[in-house]
């Protein structure tokens, strides 16, 4: 395919602030002389914040990766994942048209996207708020036909399904990405076969899925403020927003979070208000909802339990919850909505994780002697 910069570009291109200090700390995980190497990221950001990449955005990162323009532009036509034609401003779907997605109905989803958004790829809608094309395989062909918005997969996709999805997309709503026809993942559509142990204590979502609501950013434009800054590669006092990839699924960002900063949140901290993890969530600290649950000054009996059993609680989270005075399956396992609303609001870093992990349901199992799927992959040492 050819790939050509847009006939109209715009007259200039800058990050927002918090997207340039994001930006700037990428670049310093390069040794000298290879900040080149941050293009990737750069484009990638300034994609995320204004939808398609322009000119003037690919010069900007060229000049501050110092790099000739070409280079750049080498890197932003060669990939696909970068668009080099505006894209619909609430949404743009990239429908996967490899062969076992297109066995299993593709051409009916881009069928749907000549009817309801425009006639060819890459046209804007008559209202400019979306935008579709075909890509190749996107490596979810076990839930095929599926659909890329953003970062998130819409998958196990029908044409009814799907059209319903552009029209709740248009109408303000995000619809929970993943597998769309009820399945977990990617198990056999009909259900399990094996491991059917494994369907009892799991968290609600898989873990692309949870995250994606984690994030709650399917379709919005980045602008930098939704991810806490850090810059756990430098040494402390960074004060630039983190990769995204600093921020793991299943455990914790490693070292410097900016209290208070989140998903749609301000801009993070300076320096000198950025915590630690291990200073996060002592008793005394603030909560900004909800009601802080009762708590204990020590383990009964000097033992505590082993949280790292509840699924998605790794051991920073726990010592997290050992510093907030939580040490016990059946402390977790009565906290009310309320309380969970406290202690999810008050894992700085983590905030969340107790609702989106169902800690409180996995905790009622463990505080009664039985064991999820997990908890008995972790006695097994299958997991740590
Ligand atoms: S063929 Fe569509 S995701 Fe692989």
């Amino acid at each position: 395919m050819l790939r050509r910069l847009y006939h109209e570009q715009p007259e200039s291109f800058a990050f927002t602030p918090a997207n340039q200090a994001w930006a700037e700390a990428q670049i310093t995980k390069y040794p000298e002389g290879r900040q080149a190497s941050a293009i990737i990221a750069l484009l990638w950001r300034a994609q995320e914040q204004e939808g398609w990449l322009s000119r003037p955005a690919i010069e900007h990162i060229a000049a501050m990766l110092d790099m000739a323009y070409i280079r750049a532009l080498e890197v932003a036509t060669f990939y696909f994942m970068f668009h080099l034609h505006p894209v619909g401003s609430v949404a743009h779907f990239q429908i996967c048209g490899t062969t076992p997605c297109m066995l299993c109905g593709s051409e009916d989803l881009i069928g749907v996207c000549r009817d309801k958004i425009a006639a060819e790829p890459f046209q804007l809608s008559e209202d400019g708020r979306f935008s579709w094309e075909e890509v190749e395989c996107l490596g979810a062909c076990s839930n095929a036909p599926m659909a890329q918005v953003g970062k998130d997969y819409y998958e196990d996709l029908t044409p009814e399904g799907f059209a319903a999805m552009i029209d709740a997309m248009a109408a303000g709503e995000v619809p929970r990405p993943g597998p769309q026809n009820g399945r977990y993942a990617s198990e056999p559509a009909s259900g399990l076969t094996s491991l059917k142990e494994f369907e009892s204590g799991r968290a609600p979502h898989n873990a692309s899925v949870a995250r994606a609501l984690d994030l709650g950013d399917t379709i919005k434009r980045i602008d930098g403020t939704e991810v806490p800054l850090a810059a756990p590669w430098r040494d402390h006092g960074a004060n630039h927003a983190p990769a995204p990839s600093a921020v793991v699924q299943n455990e914790e960002p490693v070292a410097i979070t900016a209290k208070g900063a989140r998903p749609g949140g301000a801009v993070p901290a300076p320096e000198s208000e950025v915590t630690k993890t291990e200073e996060r969530g002592k008793a005394g600290s603030a909560p900004a909802g909800g009601t802080r649950p009762a708590t204990l000054d020590g383990p009964r009996a000097g033992k505590a339990d082993d949280l790292k059993k509840i699924k998605g609680v790794g051991p920073k989270l726990e010592k997290l919850a050992n510093e907030m005075g939580v040490y016990h399956f059946d402390q977790i396992a009565n906290w009310t909505e309320a309380e969970i609303a406290w202690v999810d609001d008050n894992l700085v870093g983590f905030k969340g994780r107790v609702s989106r992990d169902a800690w409180v349901e996995q905790a009622k199992l463990l505080a009664e002697g039985k064991e999820t799927e997990f908890s008995t992959r972790v006695k097994k040492g299958e997991v740590y």
